[in-house]
């Protein structure tokens, strides 16, 4: 008897995360012997970043530490919304650092990673056919799970011109009454930008007028060049409610523990139901692991010395890409002012977009970037992102390739960039 193939759920066709999709390919030219240059992953362990030492030891001693029945047991589960200690330093530093008013622990949950902390929040809101208004380029996540719940994508597009600052007139455009949330990624994977306090108040009037949530994803709020300072959407806003998720995964370098959390800001409790929705998905799902939440306190209220040291170098690979691709006739690229990544614009002859340029750049020359359809960046465009947290041999090889790639790339179409 012959057995019928198991159909999968026609919901997850529209699931794609390039950053990784991408992978497959590298990792077949690798089995056939050729050299990759991986500028594709935003994993800053993976190159010379270390996460700090206090924060190993400290979740070592609590595995060590753990035995059954006893109150130090990590092995149990623990509450759906995260340990109380690390929920208390969580809203410590909502307050302190990011200025966000009358955050308690009770205005915290911790997921597995900021990504499950961002799904539920999705899950819970939309309905089929409601819309969340996603920014254009973007972390591929959001674009990847509203269709999952029969959610309509809803993209607005960030002003290259003026440094991947919002444009309001695109918000204007996009919005309809199906809308319920607006995702603002600040700073921003993959442009880099980090707005403004005159854009953020302009997303919180936009937000009031058409009765939004703002769902701010502030995961590398601590890493930021040239002296900028990070201003928290929530910490601006008196009335209309924010979600913000974070995590340690960048600021502390340890993506794989996957500790990540929301904040829920509500001044006037317009989120209450919403919010319960959300905790009912939390309970659902038990906890999220936990002997790695103990490192939240010690993280957060602990030495930040880490910072300071990866900064310098940050800065440097920062530099040297921003001044090495915009030397490349055929691409310019904007100065990042936050995270670690760049989305330089390519340009292209007709009938050729950025996925074709970066398979091609991959096959001949080994280097890794991802093409910016993968970030949903506006139609008819070219774009690729780098992430420059490889060290700066690596960087510079990849950049020289790059150069050559590009150039011989126009001349087999016959292509003269303007
Ligand atoms: C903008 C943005 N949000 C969320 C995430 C996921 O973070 P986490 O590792 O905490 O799930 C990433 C990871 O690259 C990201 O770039």
């Amino acid at each position: 008897m012959t057995l019928r193939k198991i159909i999968p759920a026609e919901r997850t066709n529209k699931v794609t995360y390039a950053i990784r999709d991408i992978v497959v390919k590298a990792k077949k030219l690798e089995a056939e012997g050729k050299k990759i240059l991986y500028l594709n992953i935003g994993d800053p362990p993976v190159y010379d970043f270390e996460t700090p030492l206090h924060l190993r030891q400290s979740v070592a001693q609590k595995i060590i530490d753990s035995t059954a029945g006893s109150k130090k047991n990590v092995a149990t589960y623990c509450d759906s919304m995260g340990i109380e200690v690390a929920r208390e330093a969580i809203a410590w530093d909502a307050r302190t650092n990011k200025k966000i008013k009358n955050i308690t622990k009770d205005n915290v949950i911790i997921s597995s990673g900021a990504s499950e902390a961002i799904t539920i929040s999705i899950a819970a809101l939309v309905n089929p056919g409601d819309n969340i208004m996603t920014p254009s380029p973007g972390y591929p996540l959001y674009n990847g799970q509203i269709p999952v719940y029969h959610g309509e994508l809803n993209p607005y597009f960030l002003n290259e011109e003026k440094g991947w600052q919002i444009d309001f007139d695109e918000l204007e455009k996009s919005v309809n009454e199906r809308t319920k949330a607006i995702v603002v990624i600040n700073p921003n994977n993959p442009t880099g930008a980090n707005y403004t306090k005159e854009s953020l108040q302009n997303i919180i009037k936009f937000a009031r007028k058409h009765n939004l949530v703002i769902l701010a994803d502030e995961i590398y709020d601590k890493l930021l060049y040239d002296n900028q300072k990070h201003i928290s959407i929530a910490s601006l806003s008196d009335d209309v409610p924010v979600i913000t998720f974070g995590g340690l995964s960048k600021n502390y370098i340890m993506p794989g523990w996957r500790v990540g959390w929301g904040i829920f800001h509500d001044p006037l409790s317009v989120m209450e139901d919403y919010r319960e929705a959300i905790n009912k998905l939390l309970r659902a799902r038990l906890c999220s692991p936990h002997p790695q939440q103990h490192m939240i306190a010690d993280a957060l209220k602990g030495p930040q010395d880490h910072l300071e040291m990866i900064s310098p170098k940050l800065h440097k690979r920062r530099d040297m890409t921003y001044t090495m691709l915009n030397d490349i006739p055929g691409i310019s690229c904007v100065k990042p002012e936050g995270a670690f990544y760049a989305f330089p614009k390519i340009q292209l002859p007709e009938g050729v977009d950025d996925e074709e340029y970066v398979l091609n750049l991959l096959e001949e020359t080994g280097v890794l970037v991802v093409f910016g359809k993968g970030f949903g960046e506006k139609p008819g465009t070219g774009h690729f992102r780098i992430v420059f947290l490889p060290d700066e041999e690596t960087l510079e090889k990849s950049y020289n390739l790059i150069a050559e790639f590009t150039k011989q790339f126009y001349k087999k179409y016959n292509f003269t960039p303007k």
